[in-house]
């Protein structure tokens, strides 16, 4: 992929709307989703939001005119385990959400530190200002960074990181 900062216009400090977005061309990213995430738009709105992940993709892939975001769900821990395997030596990174998984998932980690592409672990709440077993992360240590507790648009902000940074 070509991250070249000369792709960014030179008329905005901040390099330009879509900026950022350009500057990734080519880039292939998965967006992978774990346990119960098939149920956004239904399960638990007032903490999750009342979109569908279906239905806040294509504004994501808008985003990202010049990325190719590949999207994958599975409520089965060795599903994302091989989904993981299949695309981290080839891609330039991952978005992980994994759901419940993230705190008692020894397997993924492993999975993560495995990989050559950089895996962002993301979460639509703010785990923090929940139950006290979601505060902790097996996976996080493994993966490049966290962001959690911007809803949807948490996914958004792990691409630009990996855009940024790649
Ligand atoms: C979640 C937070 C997890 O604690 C929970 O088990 C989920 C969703 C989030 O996106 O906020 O399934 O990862």
């Amino acid at each position: 992929m070509n991250t070249s900062k000369q792709n960014i216009p030179s008329n905005s400090p901040f390099g330009g709307q879509g900026a950022l977005e350009s500057a990734a061309a080519g880039a292939k990213i998965l967006v992978l989703n774990g346990p119960n995430l098939n149920l956004l738009g239904v399960r638990e709105p007032g903490i999750y939001g009342d979109s569908s992940f279906e239905a806040y993709l294509p504004k994501l892939r808008e985003r990202f005119p010049d990325v190719t975001i590949e999207y994958y769900q599975s409520n089965i821990e060795g599903e994302m385990i091989n989904k993981m395997q299949e695309v981290g030596f080839s891609y330039d990174g991952i978005v992980l959400n994994a759901g419940a998984y993230t705190h008692t998932s020894v397997a993924l980690h492993d999975c993560i530190r495995s990989l050559r592409c950089p895996v962002i672990e993301v979460h639509i709440s703010n785990v923090h200002t929940r139950e006290e077993f979601r505060h902790h992360s097996m996976i996080s240590a493994a993966c490049r960074g966290v962001i959690c507790g911007f809803g949807l648009d948490s996914y958004r902000l792990a691409i630009s990181s990996l855009v940024e940074s790649n």
